[in-house]
């Protein structure tokens, strides 16, 4: 780490670069001396890199300008001192403009050209951590998060690497626990809009007129316990991406007035007639199915057509087994790392008892059953004596054939009653699991008499 920082001279005045030289090495900097442009670039072509680069405003076969471009081009991170002969304002501010940390008059003060070289340092390692840090961001939630080797995966991912850039609409379709949010968000991440937000919304766990005052916010006073004024999730979102999960379980009421808001860019806050320009891109995700619910006249047609300008279609884990090895191995070094368990993997046979079960949470109902494996386990690899019972007994055909011969209703009834008993009574959790909106449930749970 006590390495030189590297400092370049670029100079073709002999004595003033060997001035500099000789009190910068002095300073315990390791330096270099290019005479032009062109042995500027040779140096810079053999691989060297520099940390701060001293450059002389006038060199006769480039001008400075160009000698940043040069040395940016090369390394963004390199700093770039500019020092002049004749020095003016003007041109001070043309370099700082064009990229220039500095810009020092010759002949330099050696105290206020250590002091720059410092400073420049310092700026330069500030922004080397920033780098590091972006690219961790993008690594640890980039498309490289979504875990798929089956052929559909592969596809979906490589879609999604074409869409990310776009302002296309996407719709987000598959069972609850499939990884929507997941794709969702790597899309807005590796699109332009990164650095601005991402506003989640749940269109089913809210009631008609809380979802509305969410989505495009109110004015204060605009119904009762309106005490303040609020912004709505698009106003939040705007220049970056709003996310509407469970939009199949939004009102029709709701739904025209969404359509109205992508067809012109416009929201108007409940309590107020001026409309607010927004600028969101929309993701949608349901896990029901829109076509169905637009033939049941419970979704409006205008607006599936809108959304679903992009679709990606998430199979249930059931159906992508061949996934389920590599899902393992990541979440085992997730949580192995989390808990501080020497985990090192899962033995074949107790990866064999997983593929049988029928996961009707998907990826998320995996994860977590990986997560409470690695918790019981102490040291080398999970084995079939951590897999919870539920899923060694669970056998899908048995479920099948002690059904067979009953009605709908009397197995819907017991799917809810079962659901609601694993889920521990949480109603939200037994709507995921069933795949259904929490409103939906709810008639149902007072449609069977299940209070
Ligand atoms: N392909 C995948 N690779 C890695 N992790 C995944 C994948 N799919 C899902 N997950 C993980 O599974 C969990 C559930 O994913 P997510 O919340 O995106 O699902 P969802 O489809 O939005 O579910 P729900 O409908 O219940 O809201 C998350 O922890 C997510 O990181
Ligand atoms: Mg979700």
């Amino acid at each position: 780490m006590n390495q030189k920082a590297k400092v370049l001279i670029i100079d073709e005045d002999k004595k003033s670069a060997t001035d500099i030289e000789e009190f910068l090495s002095g300073a315990g900097f390791d330096v270099a001396i290019a005479a032009s442009a062109a042995a500027t670039r040779e140096l810079m072509e053999s691989s060297d890199f520099f940390d701060v680069v001293i450059a002389d405003e006038h060199v006769k076969d480039a001008d400075a300008i160009e000698i940043l471009g040069l040395v940016k081009q090369k390394d963004t991170l390199c700093q770039v001192i500019i020092a002049s002969g004749k020095p003016s304002i003007e041109s001070a501010v043309n370099f700082i403009k064009a990229g220039a940390e500095d810009y020092l008059s010759k002949p330099v003060n050696t105290e206020r050209l250590r002091d720059a070289v410092e400073k420049a340092l310092v700026k330069r390692s500030a922004f080397r951590q920033n780098l590091a840090m972006e690219k961790r961001v993008e690594t640890q939630f980039g498309f490289e998060r979504i875990i798929g080797r089956t052929v559909q995966m592969q596809k979906i991912i490589q879609i999604l690497k074409q869409i990310a850039g776009t302002d296309v609409t996407v719709l987000v379709q598959g069972e609850s626990g499939t990884g929507k949010e997941l794709i969702a968000k790597a899309i807005h991440l590796n699109s332009t809009r990164r650095n601005k937000q991402f506003v989640p919304l749940n269109c089913a766990a809210l009631s008609e007129g809380i979802l509305e005052s969410e989505l495009f916010g109110h004015e204060k006073g605009a119904f009762t316990g309106a005490a303040y004024q609020r912004k709505g999730r698009f106003e939040f979102a705007d220049g970056g991406t709003l996310f509407l999960d469970e939009i199949g379980d939004m009102p029709m009421s709701t739904q025209i007035k969404l359509l109205r808001v992508i067809e012109t860019s416009e929201v108007f806050r409940v309590g107020n007639n001026v409309p607010l320009k927004v600028d969101v891109r929309l993701i949608a995700a349901t896990n029901r199915d829109l076509e169905q619910l637009v033939r049941e006249k419970v979704f409006r047609n205008d607006l599936f057509f809108r959304l679903k300008v992009f679709t990606i279609n998430l199979s249930p884990l059931r159906e992508r087994l061949a996934d389920l090895p590599f899902l393992v191995d990541s979440f085992v070094k997730e949580f192995a790392a989390k808990h501080n368990r020497k985990i090192t993997g899962i033995t074949q046979q107790a990866l064999k008892q997983l593929s049988k079960y029928s996961w009707p949470g998907n990826v998320r109902e995996l994860r977590n059953c990986v997560e409470s494996m690695i918790v019981i386990s102490t040291a080398g690899k999970i084995d079939i004596s951590s897999i919870p019972e539920y899923i060694v007994q669970k056998k899908q055909e048995s479920v099948v054939t002690s059904l067979s011969g009953v009605s709908m209703n009397t197995m819907e009834r017991e799917l809810i009653k079962n659901t609601l008993a694993t889920a521990g009574n949480n109603r939200a959790e037994a709507a995921k699991i069933l795949g259904i909106g929490e409103r939906t449930l709810y008639r149902k749970i007072k449609e069977y008499g299940l209070e």
